[in-house]
C-alpha cells in the first residue's frame, strides 16, 4: 500500500462558532482557535479541519458563503487567519479548509447579479428553470424542508436550492463556474493551507432532465437524491479540478459524499482516479435513524459491523477510508451508540478504541475527546439549526405531528447536539465565552470539561491522547489489513489488523452487560502485549475465553 502523510494523520474538526470566543461577543472566533493551539498540540492531532470561516450571512452557519476570499465578520479578519495558519504551522499542525461549492449564499455577488435579468453575465452561474403549470419545475424537496425551488419574481423563474433557499445551487455545467472554483481553490492553496474538506461534493452534477422524484410515504415532496447525487458529470468535474489545481500541491482532500457505497466511493478515491484522497460516507450514520417515522431505532450491532467492515474491505489497497463517529451534523456518539449516564466514561473510551484502531484517517470532532454528550433544551426557541427550525414547521405545524415526538427526534438527532459550545472548564458558559453564547451551553459542563480531564491520567481526554500516540508508534494501526471476527455476535465488535508478523486484536463490548468473548481457533500467536484498555487488565489475562465487562475494550498486539 502506498504511504502518505494524510494516511498517517489524525484530524481534529473545529466548528469555529462554538470552539472558543476570544472577544466576549458569544461567538467563537479565529483568535479563540489560536489560543487553543497548544491544547490541540497536547492532544497530539496533526490536522485541523475548520468548518467554513468565509464571509457569510449565516443562514446555515457559514455553509452559505457570500465571499470565498474573505473572513466572516464574527470570526475575525484575514490577518487573524494568516496568524492562525502561521501559528498552526509553527507547531506542526496542518490546516484544512471547508470548501462549499455546491452552492453559495444568495448574498454572493454572483447570485445578486444572476437574479437581475435573464441576460446577465452571471445568469448561468445558477440553475434557473421555468415553472410548470404555475408551479415549481419539479417536485423535489430540499434537504432543509420545503420545495427545492424558489420562485423569483424579477425574471418569473425558479432557482434550485438543494439546501435552504438562501443557498442557491451553482451550475457546474457552466465552465465559468468551474474556473471560478479552480481560482478560489488555488488562491487558498497559494496561501499555504494544507487541503480541503469538500462539502456535499458528489452533488455538483445534476441530471439535466430534472425529473420528478419519488414521494416517500407520508412525504410532501419528491426525493431528488437519484438526480443530484453522483450525477453524470461529477467525475469529469473532479478530475478537472484535480488536474488543473489540486495535483500541483502536496495536500489532502476529503469529500463529503452522501449516498455512496464502497463501489461508488472508489470512483472518487481510487488511487488511479486522480480525484480525492478519501470521502465521508454515511451508511454507518443512517443505521439508527427512521426518517419516515422520525424515531430512533435501537443500534443493530451486527449491521453496524457489516457496514464498517464492508468499507474497510472496500477501500483497502484501492482507496482510503475516513473514520468518524461525530461531526457538526451528527448527534454525540457517546449518547448515540454508547451510554452517557452510568457508563459515560467507559463507553466513550470503547467507542474511540473501536474507531481509531480501524484502517483509515480518524477524525475527532471538538468535544468528542472529552466525551461531550447530546443536549436536551426544553424550549424549541433555544435551538438554532435551520434544519431543526424548518423541520419543526414542516413536521409539526404543517403535517401535524406531535410537538413531543418532534422534540424527542431533536434530542436524538439534532445537529445542535454537536454545536453547543466546547466545554473548557467549569466557569460560566464552560469557559467558552465571557458574553452570552449564541447557543446555550450544555448544562453538564461543570462535570464534563477539559480542565477537569487534562491532569487526570484516566480521563477520556488522556485516553484519546494515548490512542493517537499508539498510532504514531505502531505502523500496523495505520497500514494493517482489517478482518472482522465474530460477525454474528450481537454484543461484541471485534476485529484484527495484520501487518507482516504482527496482528492487532481489537475487542469492544457495545453493551452495558457482561459479554463472553472466545478467540476464534484460527487466530494463533506466539506472544501478546496489551496496548490499551479502558479497564484494569493484566497482560497475562487469558484471551482465549473471557468475560468483557460493560463497554470494555481491549487492544492486543500479537506476534504471529
Ligand atoms: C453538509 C454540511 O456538513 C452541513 O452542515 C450543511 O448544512 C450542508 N452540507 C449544506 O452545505
Amino acid at each position: 500500500m502506498k504511504k502518505a502523510w494524510w494516511k498517517e494523520s489524525v484530524v481534529y474538526q473545529i466548528y469555529p462558532r462554538s470552539f472558543k470566543d476570544s472577544n466576549g461577543d458569544g461567538i467563537g472566533d479565529l483568535r479563540g482557535i489560536i489560543e487553543k493551539l497548544d491544547y490541540l498540540k497536547f492532544l497530539g492531532v496533526d490536522v485541523l479541519w475548520l468548518c467554513p470561516i468565509y464571509k457569510s450571512p449565516n443562514c446555515d452557519n457559514g455553509y452559505d458563503i457570500s465571499d470565498y476570499k474573505d473572513i466572516m465578520d464574527e470570526f475575525g479578519t484575514m490577518e487573524d487567519f494568516d496568524e492562525l495558519l502561521f501559528e498552526a504551522h509553527k507547531r506542526g499542525l496542518k490546516i484544512l479548509m471547508d470548501l462549499v461549492v455546491n452552492h453559495t449564499s444568495d448574498e454572493h455577488i454572483w447570485f445578486i447579479n444572476s437574479r437581475k435579468s435573464k441576460d446577465n453575465e452571471y445568469r448561468d452561474y445558477y440553475i434557473w428553470r421555468k415553472g410548470k403549470d404555475g408551479k415549481e419545475p419539479n417536485n423535489w424537496g430540499s434537504s432543509f424542508s420545503g420545495s427545492a425551488w424558489e420562485y423569483d419574481e424579477a425574471t418569473d423563474m425558479y432557482y434550485l436550492h438543494c439546501f435552504a433557499k438562501k443557498q442557491p445551487d451553482l451550475n457546474w455545467e457552466n465552465e465559468k463556474v468551474r474556473k471560478e472554483v479552480q481560482d478560489i481553490v488555488k488562491w487558498w492553496l497559494d496561501k499555504g493551507i494544507d487541503g480541503f474538506r469538500m462539502d456535499v461534493i458528489n452533488m455538483i452534477s445534476k441530471d439535466q432532465r430534472f425529473p420528478d422524484g419519488i414521494v416517500p410515504e407520508g412525504g410532501l415532496y419528491g426525493d431528488m437524491s437519484p438526480y443530484v447525487m453522483n450525477g453524470p458529470r461529477v467525475h469529469e468535474y473532479l478530475k478537472e479540478l484535480n488536474e488543473k489545481v489540486l495535483s500541483k500541491y502536496d495536500i489532502m482532500t476529503v469529500g463529503e459524499t452522501p449516498c455512496v457505497t464502497p463501489e461508488i466511493a472508489i470512483d472518487y478515491v481510487g488511487e488511479d482516479r486522480n480525484e480525492l484522497n478519501m470521502v465521508f460516507s454515511f451508511e454507518h450514520m443512517d443505521i439508527d435513524k427512521d426518517v419516515i417515522n422520525l424515531t430512533k431505532k435501537p443500534l443493530d450491532l451486527v449491521e453496524l459491523k457489516k457496514i464498517m467492515s464492508k468499507w474497510q474491505k472496500g477501500m483497502s489497497d484501492r482507496g482510503w477510508n475516513s473514520l468518524y463517529w461525530n461531526n457538526h451534523d451528527q448527534p454525540r456518539v457517546v449518547s448515540r451508540f454508547g451510554n452517557d449516564t452510568e457508563y459515560w466514561d467507559k463507553s466513550a473510551k470503547m467507542l474511540a478504541t473501536c474507531l481509531h484502531m480501524q484502517q483509515g484517517t480518524p477524525y475527532i470532532y471538538q468535544g468528542e475527546e472529552i466525551g461531550m454528550t447530546n443536549v436536551r433544551f426544553q424550549d424549541i426557541e433555544d435551538y438554532r439549526d435551520i434544519a431543526v427550525i424548518n423541520g419543526y414547521n414542516e413536521e409539526v405545524i404543517i403535517k401535524g405531528r406531535s410537538h413531543e415526538q418532534y422534540m424527542q427526534y431533536i434530542y436524538d438527532f439534532s445537529r445542535d447536539n454537536a454545536r453547543t459550545p466546547m466545554q473548557w472548564d467549569d466557569s460560566d458558559n464552560g469557559g467558552f465565552t465571557t458574553g452570552k453564547p449564541w447557543i446555550k451551553v450544555n448544562p453538564n459542563y461543570t462535570k464534563i470539561n477539559v480542565a477537569k480531564q487534562i491532569g487526570d491520567k484516566d480521563s477520556i481526554l488522556n485516553y484519546y491522547r494515548r490512542l493517537i500516540k499508539l498510532r504514531k508508534e505502531n505502523e500496523i494501526i495505520i497500514y494493517g489489513d482489517f478482518e472482522l471476527i465474530l460477525p454474528d455476535d450481537k454484543n461484541i465488535f471485534s476485529y484484527t489488523r495484520k501487518l507482516n508478523d504482527e496482528m492487532l486484536l481489537v475487542i469492544c463490548n457495545f453493551t452495558s452487560n457482561n459479554a463472553e468473548f472466545s478467540l476464534p481457533d484460527n487466530i494463533n500467536y506466539v506472544n501478546k502485549n496489551l496496548l490499551i484498555s479502558n479497564y484494569d487488565v493484566a497482560n497475562d489475562d487469558n484471551i482465549e475465553n473471557f468475560e468483557l465487562r460493560a463497554y470494555e475494550s481491549r487492544v492486543y498486539l500479537l506476534k504471529v
